[in-house]
């Protein structure tokens, strides 16, 4: 059985990479959610497949630790019908020394069609995609960015608030050190979201002011000023094993500045009754979000790993199947 996809869907020249949120225009993310729409539906089959990426092989290439992510691009690859390879850093020749270069050129090498990188270094997936013919799709570099994560928080949140455009979301937290930051800023403004980025003195990034000024979203020290104006809060988990310094004097001082706390969800909800959380996992419970507002009706973070596996389906087909022969 095919699912129908859309006309425009099927015909729109598409990237042959995802590398970057920036990669993509307004119209090619409406496209991406869209299809994501229509995927979503397979989800709720009894046989979640689609015979789709029939022969083809995607390789997720993990050297970071992941549960959604590469769990959700393995299901996204088979219920496409594509066959779906896992390598991870440590269980790989990278342990022995091999350099990046060396296990991207080995594994395209098997005549594989798409990589999923995920890599510590910001412009790994950039980098690996003038090594290899295949199309790469960036799963996460270093504190770069995390394309597909930005697609399905846009994606999640618009099922529960309809248009985006105009919302007001806050993402606050550990932005220094976040790569899901940097892709969702970029592809909130693309469609048009009032963005607030909030965090203490010390993890806002240096330098971030002129981008602010320039891109048109606005930067707080102060959480409780701006919670109760937002559509949705967007939570970042505090990123410790990317941490070389202290950042905050200590994790209690943390919540109590940052944290989306039990009395800090009752202002949101009190402001406005229909906002929403979200996080993009994994969540250090009682840090910087509590169990509360996790578990809260307004909290979509299982609604965001549901949405994972559509969002990453769409990206595939668009890579490899949509718009096939007019490969950029
Ligand atoms: C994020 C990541 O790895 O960048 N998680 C994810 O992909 N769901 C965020 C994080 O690690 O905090």
């Amino acid at each position: 059985m095919t699912i129908a996809l859309s006309r425009e869907a099927t015909t729109r020249h598409t990237r042959r990479h995802l590398l970057s949120s920036a990669d993509l225009d307004r119209a090619q993310v409406r496209e991406i959610l869209d299809t994501a729409a229509e995927m979503h539906g397979v989800q709720q089959r009894e046989v979640k497949k689609l015979p789709t990426l029939r022969g083809r092989t995607v390789v997720n290439l993990f050297f970071e630790d992941s549960t959604r992510t590469r769990s959700s691009f393995e299901i996204a690859g088979k219920w496409l019908s594509a066959d779906v390879i896992n390598i991870s850093g440590k269980g790989s020749s990278t342990s022995k020394g091999e350099s990046l270069r060396d296990t991207v050129l080995t594994v395209a090498a098997m005549g594989v069609d798409a990589l999923v990188i995920r890599h510590h270094a910001s412009g790994a997936a950039q980098q690996v995609s003038q090594w290899v013919d295949a199309h790469v799709v960036n799963a996460g570099d270093g504190t770069h960015e995390h394309p597909t994560q930005a697609l399905l928080d846009a994606y999640t949140m618009e099922r529960r608030l309809g248009d985006l455009e105009g919302r007001h979301v806050a993402i606050v937290g550990d932005l220094t050190h976040s790569r899901v930051v940097r892709s969702n800023l970029i592809t909130l403004r693309t469609l048009g979201v009032r963005v607030t980025l909030v965090a203490p003195p010390t993890l806002m990034p240096s330098g971030i002011g002129p981008w602010a000024a320039a891109e048109g979203f606005a930067l707080s020290n102060d959480f409780d000023a701006v919670l109760p104006t937002v559509d949705a809060v967007m939570m970042l988990r505090v990123q410790r094993e990317r941490m070389s310094g202290g950042f905050f004097p200590t994790p209690r001082e943390y919540t109590v500045g940052y944290g989306l706390t039990r009395p800090r969800l009752d202002v949101l909800m009190a402001a406005n009754p229909d906002a929403v959380i979200c996080h993009p996992g994994p969540m250090n419970r009682g840090l910087e979000i509590s169990p509360d507002a996790a578990d809260a009706a307004a909290s979509l973070v299982l609604d965001q790993v549901s949405a994972g596996v559509a969002v990453r389906m769409s990206v595939l087909y668009h890579l490899l199947a949509g718009g096939e022969g007019e490969d950029s």
